[in-house]
């Protein structure tokens, strides 16, 4: 069996983030062609184009992490009708300079969860949108999850609702489909 590898970024540093235990589950859920590396995000500053040509060590990490994978799962909460800042950062950083552009021709899939009804519907869809100008291949399809009650997710990521499962299961699988199709 051919093995990819999958760089999953959870948009979210709070220790008990609903989104990062939503990460755990697709980890848990996807196939075993997928092999997740969590990278992290929130060591990087701001993006600076001063720094170009000394960049921090925390962004060369993040940038070769990405590089090196053969896609990106992106899981985020939704700020305000968009995506996190530290995300965000993490894209731009990732782009630059453009002719090392780490997004170009990468598989990406999102998703993320929320309290609300329409969990973070509406920052996929930015993030989509930006991810696409950069050249990614983003998963086609929608895949938002509203978190309804407290424990819908453990830490461990194991989903006791058989719909929310079944769901994300779903999502996994056509990920690994798709990176085997394009990686
Ligand atoms: C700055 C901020 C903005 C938020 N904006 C939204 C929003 O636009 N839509 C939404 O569904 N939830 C919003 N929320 C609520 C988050 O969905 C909720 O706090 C969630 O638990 C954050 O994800 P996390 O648990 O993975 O950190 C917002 C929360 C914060 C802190």
């Amino acid at each position: 069996m051919t093995t990819f590898t999958v760089a999953m970024l959870a948009a979210s540093p709070r220790k008990q983030s609903i989104n990062v235990k939503l990460a755990r589950a697709i980890e848990r859920y996807a196939p075993d062609s997928l092999r997740f590396t969590w990278v992290r995000m929130d060591e990087m500053p701001f993006y600076n184009g001063d720094l170009e040509g000394n960049r921090p060590a925390s962004v060369t990490a993040f940038t070769d992490a990405i590089r090196a994978a053969d896609a990106v799962c992106c899981v985020m909460p939704e700020y305000n009708r968009s995506l996190p800042a530290v995300l965000k950062n993490a894209i731009d950083w990732g782009s630059k300079p453009m002719d090392a552009n780490v997004w170009r021709d990468k598989v990406v899939a999102i998703t993320g969860t929320s309290p609300g009804a329409i969990g973070t519907a509406v920052g996929q869809q930015h993030l989509r949108q930006i991810l696409s100008v950069i050249g990614a291949h983003v998963m086609p399809g929608e895949a938002y999850i509203s978190f309804k009650t407290p424990d819908m997710i453990d830490d461990q990521g194991n989903i006791a609702d058989e719909s929310v499962r079944a769901f994300v299961t779903a999502f996994a699988a056509r990920f690994a489909g798709l990176v085997a199709k394009l990686a």
